[in-house]
């Protein structure tokens, strides 16, 4: 892996931790870390040995690793923005945001603090969010006079329904861990000294199953949420053919039949 100024990524069997590391801001992302994170999952997603990726937010100036996940996009570097740049601003990001959504590797935000605006954007362009206790999620772009630009109008509504979306987006109130449990933003709320291996626990067991398997069932779910039923199901049919083909398949119902714990190698 190649080295970043605002990113640090380790690597433990099959899961890969990127970690999002600008302690002098939160976490915030400038185009400089967008930059990165894209060159970043491109890496991760051609790396053989990389089943399920983790992200997460670095400690803040003072060490404190609960602080912030990721604090918004770059007030200090939007706010000379005109509205050109800030438009692309808007597609630099929505590219590696994109690949966290879509890439063969399942993706699970560890969210670790603040998660506002971008933070929350990011996090929600994962698979999967497990949130520490302490968590604080809100999209307070319209307090700043914008509107949210990494995706947040469109991947919020869509997790949490079009009405909650909206309060959140319309009032910028801030929620915390449980509330957002509660209406569904993130899969599990744990103590803070617990989140990275609540999300390593997860990580492991879904690299334990069929990994090619669980990457055409990641596109199945992403392809068809937004087709009409009749033509997903279809499509779901077409991808159940793809993934009857793959030593994986055969290992995986023979052992089952030689009652016995399958060993799945796929990818
Ligand atoms: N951009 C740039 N710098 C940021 C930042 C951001 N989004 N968030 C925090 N920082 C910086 C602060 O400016 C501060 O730097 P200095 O010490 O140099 O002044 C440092 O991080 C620590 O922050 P605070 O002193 O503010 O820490 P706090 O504990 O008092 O407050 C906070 C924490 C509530 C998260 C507060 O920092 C905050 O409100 N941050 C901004 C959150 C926000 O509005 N995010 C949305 C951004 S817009 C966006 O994301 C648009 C989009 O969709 C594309």
């Amino acid at each position: 892996m190649s080295d970043y100024a605002n990113l640090k990524i380790e690597k433990e069997a099959d899961i890969a931790v990127l970690t999002i590391s600008r302690p002098e801001a939160l976490n915030a992302l400038n185009s400089e870390t967008i930059e990165e994170l894209d060159k970043a999952l491109t890496e991760i997603e051609a790396d053989d040995s990389v089943k399920v990726l983790i992200l997460t937010g670095g400690p803040d100036k003072k060490g404190n690793a609960f602080k912030s996940f990721v604090a918004g996009a770059d007030i200090k570097e939007m706010v000379n923005f005109t509205a050109p740049e800030a438009r692309a601003f808007g597609i630099k990001a929505s590219v590696p945001f994109f690949k966290l959504q879509n890439m063969r590797q399942v993706t699970i935000a560890a969210v670790n603090g603040f998660a506002l605006g971008g933070g929350c954007e990011i996090a929600m362009s994962c698979d999967i969010r497990i949130a520490s206790d302490n968590a604080v999620f809100g999209q307070p772009e319209c307090g700043l006079g914008i509107i949210p630009g990494f995706g947040g109008t469109q991947r919020l509504a869509r997790l949490v329904g079009m009405g909650r979306a909206k309060e959140m987006i319309f009032t910028c109130d801030n929620i915390n861990a449980e509330e957002a449990y509660r209406i569904g933003l993130v899969n599990h709320v744990v103590a803070q000294d617990e989140l990275m291996n609540c999300a390593k626990e997860m990580a492991k067991k879904i690299a334990s199953k069929g990994s090619y398997a669980v990457s055409i069932a990641k596109a199945a779910i992403n392809n068809g949420y937004d087709m009409d039923i009749k033509n997903a199901v279809e499509m779901e049919a077409n991808l159940f053919g793809v993934v009857n083909d793959t030593a994986d398949k055969k290992e995986g119902m023979n052992a089952f039949i030689e009652r016995r714990p399958a060993e799945l190698k796929d990818f």
